[in-house]
């Protein structure tokens, strides 16, 4: 037995971990190579699996060659509707949705679009497999395909999603009839695309009758679930891990590859390897659906709303409904006497869009934002008083309180920081040789939620610690994090705790998404952790296999009051437009947040940033562009999908003010997402100041901007 020892600082006391700039603790691994990802790891008598994906837009599958292709070098098998296993779809997973059927491959025959997998040949490496993939030759019965988004299809209907479609409250006629100023506005932005650095991929193999996947996710609880389901397997028999995960952004779920890899282990009785290409992900890895938003505001001369309504349409497929509530964002920010929000979707034959980043939020908080600036110029009004002035009491459609609403907060932080009192409102007046020059704002909001987890916290004989928790660091630095809560809830430095993630085996955890992973996660381990301190306080000698308290969240977070809680951000940003090129270029962007305790400054910065980066580049970058004769993508790859680089990224900021929210225990609130909301908004905005031209399309083109500026002459140096 060895006495528990509480380490101090000179003065004593531990000073608090939690808001202190740390690198990553696995930062070192990372840069010499010596982390693994999950089509690294080694495994002995590893087979490779490749993906075939249909090259017809719909039809059905007539036959496939497999003969020519299994006696291909080193090929093993060839799995396909005809011959894989049977899997169970009719289940409700996580978050209450049913799986998406693009992940329960070779079930039938049908292709519903571009892209769909059809067959998976397995060989000994996977330069063989990847061969024999490109020469299977498959027979389609090729049927007409619809894949043109627009915002009038007549198929499209409200879809609840996970919030309702619907809401209404008053009487928004009358409303926008008794309006001294009227915003009527349609925003589109395209379908974008969230591939992370690091390909999908998994390992999967069967081990002493128990399932193991090794697998790049952002939750092996979520992935254990949705295999078991799939499977019909005891969960217990399934472990999924994930200790290095290079970026997810929401696309990281169960798809084709796990499921197709569990396949073919289950056949072979081998390790196999799946890894998705680049060019795979575009079709398998979800993206965010195009938006076709129309805004309308009604308002007093004073710029107080009477009338709000945002209606949105987005794509699915014909074979998953996934919707992107872009109206969602208005059910938060601004109240008025009328206010109706509707989302709707239309089934196209295109492959599931999926969650990315701020799903909702993103284009919504472009379309919404956009408008208040319109409507801010047709008042008079300036734009970051027009928001002051629409502080909302309570939740406009909830009519539930606000915890902890720090918008206004942000806005004047932002505004004195950013210069903002000196801004001249007129448009297309401020010129740099061939550049005009704008700024731009726009506000931000994001859910601030938490989810049962648990989580294992043990103190060693040499004091020191291990927390285990099945969470998920995708890139955010979760990690450490993790670390910094768990030392603080010990009151250790950090250096004595280690925090092993990525296992299922260390029991059910939230996923990292909805900006709610490091919270829940940080929830269960402050539980864990608290109360083997107070063990240890009490004087209990630690036992040679350690002491270990087991957390679950469960009931502490299902206690929790019903209100209205998120975070909140104001964006700001200076542009200059090039009018011979038609080229937007940021000079500066500054976002300010409300976003609860920060943990870690250092990643939490790196976060917002990223997000904010995101907004640029949804502003003037993104689009995926769809062939509509063959129903495929056009530069389906990073070099044709265009993303903001460093040139485009000069100088941008983000910072926060305290906001630690008094109903979590450690006063988090999670920040994975509010950094890009509002940011495409706020940059748009600025363009409509340098140049007089509102841009509602994203992104916003350089041909787009030609084309806008030369219908304004005015707007044109010299003219
Ligand atoms: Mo996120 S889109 O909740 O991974």
């Amino acid at each position: 037995m060895t006495a528990f020892t509480t380490e101090t600082s000179a003065t004593g006391v531990q000073a608090p971990s939690v808001g202190t700039a740390r690198t990553r603790v696995e930062g070192r691994d990372k840069v010499t190579g010596a982390a693994r990802y999950a089509g690294e790891v080694p495994f002995a008598g590893l087979a490779h699996g490749w993906l075939v994906l249909s090259r017809v837009a719909r039809g059905r599958i007539r036959s496939l060659d497999t003969a020519p292709v299994l006696a291909m070098p080193g090929v093993l098998a060839v799995l396909d509707h005809r011959n894989a296993p049977r899997l169970e779809t009719d289940y409700t997973g996580l978050l209450g949705m049913r799986p998406d059927p693009t992940c329960a491959v070779f079930q039938h025959d049908r292709v519903p679009h571009l892209g769909w997998p059809v067959a998976l040949v397995v060989a000994e490496t996977s330069e063989q497999a990847r061969e024999a993939a490109e020469t299977l030759v498959v027979h389609y019965e090729q049927q007409p395909h619809e894949t043109e988004f627009t915002g009038e299809h007549p198929d499209a209907h409200p879809v609840d999603g996970h919030m309702p479609a619907v809401t209404r409250k008053g009487d928004l006629d009358a409303e926008l009839a008794a309006s001294a100023v009227v915003v009527d506005a349609e925003y589109t932005t395209p379908e974008e695309h969230h591939n992370p650095m690091e390909p999908h991929a998994a390992t999967a193999r069967w081990d002493a009758g128990r399932l193991e996947v090794i697998d790049s996710n952002q939750g092996a609880t979520w992935v254990v679930g949705e295999l078991a389901s799939l499977f019909s397997l005891d969960p217990a028999s399934v472990r999924v891990r994930s200790e290095h995960v290079g970026g997810g952004f929401g696309s990281k779920g169960v798809r084709a590859h796990q499921v197709a890899a569990v396949m073919a282990a289950t056949v072979l009785q081998r390790p196999v390897r799946v890894v998705l290409t680049r060019r795979q992900m575009f079709s398998l890895a979800g993206y965010r659906s195009p938006t076709s938003q129309r805004v309308r505001l009604g308002a007093d001369a004073d710029g107080r709303l009477r009338a709000l309504e945002h209606r949105a349409l987005s794509l699915t497929s014909t074979v998953h409904e996934f919707v992107e509530p872009s109206a969602g964002v208005a059910r938060v920010m601004y109240d008025a006497d009328a206010h109706h929000t509707a989302n709707r979707v239309v089934a196209l034959d295109v492959p599931s869009p999926t969650f990315m980043r701020a799903p909702g939020e993103a284009p919504g908080s472009f379309a919404l934002e956009c408008a208040l600036d319109e409507l801010a110029e047709k008042c008079g009004v300036d734009p970051v008083e027009l928001r002051l002035r629409n502080e909302p009491a309570r939740g406009p459609v909830s009519g539930l309180p606000f915890a902890g609403r720090n918008l206004a907060a942000c806005l004047r932080e932002g505004a004195r920081r950013f210069g903002w009192a000196d801004r001249d409102p007129r448009p297309g007046v401020r010129r740099d040789g061939r550049r005009l020059l704008g700024t731009g704002m726009a506000a931000a909001s994001f859910p601030a939620g938490a989810a049962p987890s648990t989580a294992t916290a043990t103190a060693h004989p040499d004091g020191t610690f291990t927390v285990r928790i099945s969470a998920a660091d995708i890139g955010t630095g979760a990690r450490t994090a993790l670390t910094l809560v768990a030392a603080d809830a010990l009151r250790v430095a950090p250096e004595r705790v280690r925090v092993r993630i990525g296992d299922s085996d260390f029991g059910p955890a939230m996923i990292a998404g909805g900006s709610m992973g490091t919270r829940s996660w940080s929830w269960a381990i402050n539980e864990a952790a608290g109360e083997l301190r107070d063990r240890l306080a009490i004087g209990a000698g630690v036992p040679p296999e350690g002491i270990t308290v087991r957390s679950d969240t469960t009931a502490a977070i299902g206690a929790l009051a019903p209100a209205e809680r998120h975070s909140y951000g104001a964006q700001f940003a200076e542009v200059a437009v090039d009018v011979d090129t038609g080229e937007v270029r940021v000079r500066r962007m500054l976002g300010i947040f409300a976003a609860g305790r920060i943990v870690n400054p250092l990643t939490a910065r790196n976060q917002l940033l990223g997000g904010m980066i995101w907004g640029i580049s949804m502003a003037l970058h993104e689009e995926a562009v769809r062939d509509h004769a063959s129903g495929g993508h056009v530069g389906a790859d990073l070099a044709g999908y265009h993303v903001a680089t460093h040139a485009d990224v000069p100088r941008i900021e983000a910072d926060w003010i305290d906001d630690a929210d008094p109903d979590d225990p450690v006063g988090i609130k999670g920040i994975g997402e509010i950094g890009i909301v509002g940011a495409a908004a706020a940059v748009a905005n600025a363009v409509r100041h340098a140049t007089g031209v509102r841009h509602r399309t994203l992104p916003i083109r350089p041909d787009r901007v030609l084309s806008a500026v030369e219908e304004v002459p005015d707007a044109r140096p010299g003219s």
